[in-house]
């Protein structure tokens, strides 16, 4: 009988002072601080400084880190001719995983460990991310690439690239507590790919490169994109009991619902549901809140007694979309600041080193006899 704890359900891998997450509570803190006054009062560099540093910056800190960060916005002429050679069709997903790992090529150290050297390989990544993403979506729209403006802040300056207008404070602030809310979330599946592979002492691209294609499974950061499906699908608020019953039925997983270690409501969720609420009114998306509202409600009835309730992706889909992005651009948007985690987590890896290397039960046969080809 395997001893194996199947997805390493309620295995300790790591130590972290970064996020401080209680399931059964529903709390989220980042370096002490809860996650709903981050949310609502801190910024994403800000944020970034935190994880990384463990305390809040001051003034002339914070000037410095997004001075640096901003000045490191640019693409090289070189990474836009790769982006110009993707095909048009390209899941932005598979785009971005495959030009961060490219960053790697006109790095002239880039396996360097050098803890100071891994935060500023990061912080490229975390600064380009956002770039690329825009790139490859006005590439396929076939609309010219628009240089970054280092005067805006990281969540404006990808809505520029993207639109090539500066969005307004409401929609920079939505934003960017989009990305304060993803930015780390303790051992999950993406952040453990980035550690066993720096914990290997290979590169930080090639550990982002491997958290990046971790989390676009639908289990995972993709579940966003599904949740945006899965509305879609439902013709109207009125329709949606029949949907989420008949998917329950069939034992259909509803996206944007369930956590491996939350069985209370996702404290990231409920911020998102007020951000979802005022920018789907503000862009005439109300019918899109209402439906999501509905499935929360039905699957509160259904569900909530099993532990099962919205996680950050339900309410992230709805404010996506108000924002104005593709569905195909949700998960990327979760990658674009989870990388501040992934690096953060690679960091206090590094910190700390011992190869990631746990054992699997063999459960197989034993004592067989090697059978030649004419007698199997
Ligand atoms: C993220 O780990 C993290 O921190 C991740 C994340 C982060 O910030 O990095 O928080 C981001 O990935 C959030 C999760 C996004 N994924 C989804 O929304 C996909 C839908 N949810 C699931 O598939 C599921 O809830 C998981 C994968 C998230 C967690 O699943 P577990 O812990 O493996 O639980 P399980 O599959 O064993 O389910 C337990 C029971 C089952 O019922 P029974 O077989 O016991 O009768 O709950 C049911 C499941 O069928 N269930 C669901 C459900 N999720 C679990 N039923 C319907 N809809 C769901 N969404």
């Amino acid at each position: 009988m395997s001893t194996a704890a199947k997805g390493l359900e309620g295995v300790v891998a790591a130590e972290t002072e970064m996020s401080f997450i209680d399931g059964e509570k529903g709390v989220l803190e980042y370096v002490g601080i809860a996650i709903d006054p981050l949310a609502r009062h801190s910024t994403f560099e800000e944020t970034v400084f935190l994880l990384w540093n463990k305390r809040l910056p001051k003034a002339d800190e914070l000037a410095a880190f997004s001075k640096d960060l901003r000045s490191n916005y640019g693409l090289s002429k070189e990474t836009k001719r790769l982006i110009a050679l993707m095909p048009t069709s390209a899941q932005p997903m598979h785009v971005l995983r495959t030009i961060v790992s490219s960053l790697a090529l006109d790095d002239p150290d880039p396996n360097s460990t050098d803890r100071s050297a891994v935060q500023a390989k990061g912080l490229r990544i975390l600064a380009q991310a956002p770039a690329i993403v825009a790139a490859f979506d006005r590439h396929r729209r076939g609309l010219e690439i628009i240089e970054p403006d280092s005067s805006l802040s990281f969540a404006a300056n990808f809505l520029w690239l993207l639109n090539g207008e500066k969005p307004t404070d409401t929609m920079e602030r939505a934003f960017d507590a989009c990305m304060i809310l993803h930015a780390d979330h303790g051992l999950n599946a993406s952040t453990f790919a980035c550690r066993v592979i720096i914990s290997t002492l290979s590169d930080i691209y090639s550990a982002i490169t491997g958290a990046i294609g971790a989390l676009r499974g639908p289990l995972h950061g993709g579940a966003n994109e599904g949740v945006m499906v899965a509305l879609n699908e439902v013709g109207s608020v009125g329709e949606v009991e029949d949907f989420v019953m008949g998917k329950l039925k069939r034992k259909e997983r509803i996206m944007g619902f369930g956590h491996r270690v939350y069985k209370a409501y996702d404290p990231r969720a409920t911020y998102l549901k007020t951000l979802a609420k005022q920018l789907a009114e503000d862009t005439g998306n109300a019918e899109l809140y209402e439906k999501s509202s509905r499935v929360e409600q039905i699957m509160e009835r259904e569900v909530a007694a099993k532990g099962i309730y919205p996680n950050v992706d339900f309410y992230s889909a709805t404010t996506y979309h108000s924002i104005g992005l593709k569905l195909d651009l949700f998960t990327p948007m979760f990658a674009l600041s989870r990388i501040a985690g992934w690096t953060g987590h690679a960091l206090e890896q590094l910190d700390a080193n011992r190869l990631i290397r746990p054992k699997a039960d063999y459960v197989g046969p034993h004592d067989k006899p090697y059978v030649s080809m004419d007698k199997r």
